[in-house]
């Protein structure tokens, strides 16, 4: 029997479990995924002796990421560029890991606006915080000219773009209007628009009209920014299939067999929101 967890503090809400249990049922496999709350002062300690920890490998959530890819013995390559890592498991007693949120976010978009990469010249994201990172990775990797990268605080839009490098240009979030005009992908990467948060307001008649619009918040599943592109007639695509693409790899790691994002799958995790009133705004 293989028991992997999903390993943050805290962890509780995370739907990982829910996303590989449904995997688990349909494809019969005898294993399970279950929350390993780690408090922060414990990571570094719990990932040094994780051959220990009765886990074959585990995911890894806030906010261990960066502590994760620290005590790994072999890195993918973009966990390597990103410092993080999200998915580890073992191999002859070594502790592996990769980044699968940069390759998620990408599989996300392919699934559900084909065509959205045709351009590959300037995309806009927003927002440099951790899930930024992957998104302005994936985009770069996918082969996106430019990503200019707003930020509130544009030290740390100028630290990604140190980071990942000249094809990233920081911009200061009052020149986002001018930067809209030039952009075929819009990604929120920021907690504006989230349950609770103020929305992300912007003036999205600036976008061509050839945009797409994806935001990486899934709480509410379809954010007021969504919401204002649907009603200008943007595709769009939402968070939540960013946490389930994100999954794959791992699944098929740890129980040798490539799962596949279906209707079913999103149908557990809506009803799961629904049922905590996290479906709306
Ligand atoms: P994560 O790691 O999940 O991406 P984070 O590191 O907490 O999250 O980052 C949150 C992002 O939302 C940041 O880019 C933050 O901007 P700052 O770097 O300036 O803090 C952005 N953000 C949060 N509240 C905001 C607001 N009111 N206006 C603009 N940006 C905001």
């Amino acid at each position: 029997m293989t028991h992997i967890a999903i390993v943050g503090h805290p962890v509780s809400h995370s739907r990982s479990p829910l996303v590989h249990g449904y995997w688990l049922k349909l494809h019969g496999i005898a294993g399970d995924y279950g929350y390993r709350d780690v408090a922060p002062e414990d990571a570094a300690a719990f990932f040094a002796t994780f051959a220990t920890q009765g886990l074959a490998g585990c995911n890894v959530t806030v906010p261990h990421k960066e502590v994760a890819f620290q005590a790994l013995a072999h890195a993918d390559p973009v966990a390597t560029a990103l410092g993080v890592a999200n998915t580890l498991w073992l191999e002859d007693g070594r502790l592996c890991g990769a980044n699968t949120d940069a390759p998620g976010f990408i599989a996300n978009l392919d699934a559900s606006a084909p065509g959205w990469d045709d351009a590959r010249a300037v995309a806009l994201v927003l927002g440099a915080g951790g899930a930024s990172r992957a998104v302005v990775y994936g985009l770069l990797q996918r082969g996106f000219e430019r990503v200019l990268l707003a930020n509130r605080t544009l030290a740390r839009a100028e630290a990604v773009a140190a980071q990942l490098g000249k094809g990233v240009v920081p911009v200061a979030w009052s020149e986002v209007p001018a930067a809209m005009a030039q952009a075929t992908v819009l990604v929120n990467t920021t907690s504006l628009g989230m349950k609770g948060q103020p929305p992300l307001d912007l003036d999205l008649s600036l976008l061509p009209a050839s945009a797409v619009v994806a935001d990486v918040v899934y709480v509410p599943l379809e954010t007021p920014l969504l919401k204002a592109a649907k009603a200008r007639g943007l595709k769009t695509v939402d968070g939540l299939g960013m946490l389930l693409h994100q999954a794959v790899p791992g699944f098929e790691r740890w129980f040798g067999v490539r799962p596949v994002v279906d209707a079913g799958l999103r149908e557990v995790i809506l009803a799961d929101l629904k049922a905590k009133g996290q479906l709306e705004a």
